[in-house]
């Protein structure tokens, strides 16, 4: 992962009027756009908004025929402000409220994440005498990496699904047209995806069969993961959906009628960002060199989870959607010393929590220096708490291709 010498630049001209800033390219979100369309050519992508709302990244996206993955009210009203067609938005999440079920009943497709929630659909479907297509999201017997299921507060299991089915039939407003499944992210290993793929069409088969009616979309969820650490590499998306042409072609008579949706938020979004931010102050504390960044807890969450989290469980499973662990926080330092200084990085919040990265070798920090991490475009300004200690938020500056 390297700093390219226009982003440099745009970062360096920004950072004289910010003190914490993220900073979205267009330029390299459309070329993520355009790297993920021409591969899945022939599959409907959908873009999870969670991961990045701006409403200028979400214009670009939604303008260049990518469709919405929302995650709550709230997205279901930004992608339809954004112009997507209602039948373009799928909205899938656990635990909707009665208020959410109500306003985006026929604003969107809903995705049911439970057998209470088709029943809730029902009835308000039935008051509003109107029948409604919706997709189901099934938690299935298998996970990645193996042939059997797991506990989750996502979606109906695929056991408890089929049982009920003779049941879901005779509903008089609630037809089942689709199929969601996800069961994890940032995955960059494209047989590994591969094979969760096949697993999902053979699920759709006998969901189909059991319907007794076509299956009219199969939501493969999202998993394409982005490069964190210096070691990982991109997905090759392209012998991915090269298998996937295979897999459909085989599937045809089958599944002939349904669509294929696949999800992304990070891969588009993570690497349009930057997070830039300061060395606000610097000291020596018992032999110890310190220095103290503006809006990180409270700006850049990651590096401060990555920190909390791995010196109290080491071992810990990365967990989504940031998949921290050691090392995937990479950042760069934009100065000109060349005499270099172990040091350890903390934000200026009145917590010890507020720790960036202990013990690192860099150039010689003073105030005022830039410090920068990439990879920042998803899963960064949305998931920070900015209100902690009344500090002024981080700004969001969307850069347009013409600069
Ligand atoms: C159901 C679902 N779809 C899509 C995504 C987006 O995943 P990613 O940003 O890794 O592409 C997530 C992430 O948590 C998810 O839970």
């Amino acid at each position: 992962m390297t700093l390219d010498a226009r982003i440099r630049n745009l970062i360096l001209a920004t950072a004289k009027d910010h003190v914490s800033f993220y900073l979205y390219d267009e330029v390299t979100l459309e070329d993520r756009i355009r790297r993920l369309r021409s591969a899945f050519a022939h599959e409907q992508i959908l873009y999870s908004i969670k991961c990045n709302p701006h409403r200028a990244i979400l214009n670009k996206i939604f303008s260049s025929g990518i469709d919405a993955d929302a995650a709550s009210l709230g997205e279901v009203y930004a992608a339809s402000d954004c112009g997507v067609p209602s039948d373009h938005i799928f909205y899938s999440a656990p635990g909707k409220s009665q208020y959410s079920l109500e306003h985006a009943l026929g604003q969107c497709i809903l995705i049911a994440d439970s057998l209470q929630e088709i029943q809730r659909i029902e009835e308000l479907a039935g008051k509003r005498n109107m029948k409604v297509t919706i997709g189901v999201r099934i938690n299935p017997d298998f996970s990645f990496t193996s042939a059997t299921g797991s506990p989750s507060k996502f979606g109906i299991d695929e056991r408890e699904f089929l049982n009920a089915l003779p049941r879901l039939k005779q509903l008089q407003h609630v037809i089942i047209i689709g199929l969601h499944t996800h069961i994890r992210s940032q995955e960059l290993d494209w047989q590994v995806l591969f094979s969760y793929y096949e697993n999902v069409f053979a699920l759709a088969g006998h969901i189909q069969l059991a319907l007794g009616t076509p299956l009219l979309f199969i939501n493969l969820g999202s998993g394409i993961g982005i490069p964190y650490t210096a070691t990982e590499h991109e997905v090759d998306i392209d012998a991915l959906a090269k298998k996937l042409e295979q897999l459909r072609f085989l599937r045809q008579d089958t599944l002939a009628q349904a669509r294929v949706l696949i999800e992304s938020g990070r891969y588009l979004a993570g690497p349009c960002g930057w997070y830039v931010t300061h060395v606000v102050d610097t000291k020596t504390s018992h032999g110890k060199r310190i220095a103290i960044l503006q809006n990180t807890l409270n700006g850049f969450l990651r590096p401060c989870l990555e920190q909390f989290i791995t010196q109290i469980a080491p071992a810990a499973a990365p967990r989504e959607p940031l998949f921290y662990k050691n090392g995937s926080t990479p950042f760069y330092v934009l100065n000109e010393e060349t005499e270099t200084e172990e040091v350890t990085l903390y934000g200026n919040l009145c917590t010890a929590a507020d720790l960036i990265a202990k013990d690192m070798v860099l150039p010689r920090l003073a105030c005022g220096d830039v410090v920068v991490f990439p990879q920042a475009g998803a899963y960064s300004a949305s998931l920070t708490p900015f209100q902690f200690s009344s500090q002024v938020p981080p700004a969001e500056i969307y850069c347009r291709r013409e600069g």
